[in-house]
């Protein structure tokens, strides 16, 4: 539980999958959010005693009979309210206002009009702003006491407030990128409406977290695999800053590493943060499943399978009296790793993909899981590790996929095709990095392909292999750009790889973008 004096916004979730998003606008106003269950009561919150409330938008009509209903008496509050989409119509319907299913979905952007420019939500805001919007319902009648403040082509209630009660609604999202300036509106909302300070920021966050692991843990063990990734390296950090040597990590080594991966993390973990670290050389055990193994789906099993084996008999050879000394098993999830929040009409707890972070989980293995850093997104993850420390070349490392270079490697995978593939690669890092390009793409990497081709090398034919780039853009790595790169760098790098690389003789540029080509090739 956050420090009591700190401002707080709750945020009542109803199941849109903008809920977090929403959350994460909060949190960049550098106040403290928290999401509620859309069933918690008025008096749980009064508890919490927060400066305002968010109802989230969700899918269900308020009509609809297992439509997830708010404790009515969270209207009595006196608290300032802000409605979004789903919450809105609620907020409508519980009120005395009606609601009813639109004709005309309204999907996408549109321009919202503002009527009433002295209305706090949208003070700065203008005549008129581009909004995002996603719903089949709408308001049609007002509920006592609330006026229009703005309106679309399709809604003469787009926006409305009680100005008296200081409870607000917009039909329209907010707090999602296609409503640019929906930011200022949360921000007139948590600021000038709800009084909010802004005492909330990332070093909040992990003194918070650092108490939440203690009161989970308590005097318990707990292990992490590591992979070297930044999700798995934040929360390494955060959770030995929370309970020290309670906290052991393991690092497999599975011979599909870049060069000096296995160094780093040892260099980083072990003697600059003095975590107990244990370094595990399994690279012998997976290479030699994979050999005369192509099949890429192939691959990633045999690597999958062989990850939790190694694991489990880490975490068995780490014993106290005779019995595994571990109770919890710590992972680097993060938002986006979680599937959408509450399960309306069930159970609303949180699903987990099968995520393949540290190579897929040790299914029967018995631990409590301990996820600190669930809530975030990977820009503020990055925020978290930077301020705990960690070097920019783990905080700002592009994301590396969990089965290695073994999705790099097209075809087979030997020792001797690994050092091509690792030394071409490290090339492609370096001149990255030395020409300021590495941290502003998504990832740029070597793959080796599974083709031979002619070339001549003083008078000498030769008959190597060839290196393709890949150096893309992306935000989430759903879709992706090939990255215009000045040729001079690509010449440079080419020319590097040819001739420093024994056994390439040609360097190709990938310029597909994804879809229909993906990121990898496999
Ligand atoms: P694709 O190749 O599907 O990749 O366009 C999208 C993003 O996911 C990464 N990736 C993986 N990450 N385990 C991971 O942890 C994997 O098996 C895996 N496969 C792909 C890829 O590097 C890119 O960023």
């Amino acid at each position: 539980m956050a420090d009591s004096s700190l401002s707080k916004i709750l945020i009542l979730d109803f199941g849109s999958q903008y809920t977090q998003v929403i959350a994460r606008r909060v949190r960049e106003c550098q106040v403290y959010s928290q999401i509620l269950p859309y069933n918690a009561s008025a008096a749980e919150i009064r508890a919490q005693a927060p400066d305002g409330i968010i109802l989230s938008g969700g899918p269900s009509s308020v009509y609809s009979k297992d439509a997830p209903q708010v404790d009515p008496a969270v209207f009595d509050l006196g608290l300032p309210i802000l409605g979004i989409c789903y919450g809105m119509q609620l907020m409508g319907h519980h009120l005395g206002g009606k609601v009813e299913h639109s004709e005309r979905r309204e999907y996408g952007s549109g321009q919202l009009r503002i009527l009433v420019p002295e209305c706090k939500l949208f003070q700065g805001i203008g005549d008129s702003i581009e909004i995002w919007n996603s719903h089949g319902d709408k308001l049609t009648k007002l509920p006592r006491g609330f006026r229009s403040v703005a309106h679309t082509d399709n809604s003469e209630y787009a926006a409305i407030e009680h100005p008296k009660k200081q409870f607000y609604g917009l039909q329209f999202h907010p707090e999602v990128v296609h409503t640019p300036r929906g930011k200022e509106l949360i921000e007139n909302f948590v600021y000038t409406i709800c009084g909010c300070r802004s005492d909330w920021t990332m070093g909040s966050f992990i003194d918070q977290s650092c108490s939440e692991i203690r009161e989970q843990v308590g005097d318990a063990h707990v292990v992490l695999g590591l992979s070297g990734g930044v999700d798995s390296s934040v929360a390494a950090a955060l959770l030995h800053k929370a309970i020290g040597d309670q906290l052991t990590c393991v690092f497999v080594n599975n011979g599909l590493l870049r060069a000096n991966e296995a160094e780093t993390v040892q260099r980083v973990f072990g003697d600059h943060f003095h975590i107990k670290l244990k370094y595990v050389d399994a690279s012998t055990r997976f290479l030699n499943k994979l050999k005369g193994v192509t099949n890429p789906e192939r691959k990633r099993k045999i690597i999958g399978n062989e990850f939790v084996r190694v694991f489990e008999d880490a975490t068995k050879s780490l014993t106290r009296n005779g019995k595994s000394k571990f109770k919890f098993l710590a992972q680097g999830t993060l938002y986006p790793d979680v599937i959408e929040s509450v399960a309306i009409g069930g159970n609303p707890a949180a699903l987990i993909k099968s995520h393949h972070n540290v190579g897929g989980l040790p299914k029967n293995m018995k631990f409590k899981l301990v996820e600190p850093l669930r809530q975030l997104f990977k820009d503020e993850v990055r925020l978290v590790g930077a301020q705990l420390g960690l070097p920019t070349e783990i905080v700002q490392r592009q994301p590396f996929p969990g089965p290695g270079l073994a999705v790099r490697i097209l075809g087979d995978i030997t020792r001797e095709r690994l050092r091509i593939l690792r030394e071409a690669d490290s090339i492609v890092v370096g001149e990255m990095k030395s020409s300021d390009w590495y941290y502003k793409v998504w990832q740029s990497f070597a793959v080796l392909l599974p083709v031979r081709s002619v070339g001549v090398m003083g008078d000498e034919r030769t008959y190597e292999n060839t290196v393709a780039l890949r150096i893309v853009e992306s935000q989430d790595g759903m879709t992706a750009d090939w990255v215009r790169l000045p040729y001079e760098i690509l010449a440079r790098i080419s020319s590097r790889i040819i001739n420093e690389v024994k056994g390439v003789n040609r360097v190709c540029y990938d310029i597909s973008s994804k879809p229909p080509a993906t990121i990898e090739w496999e």
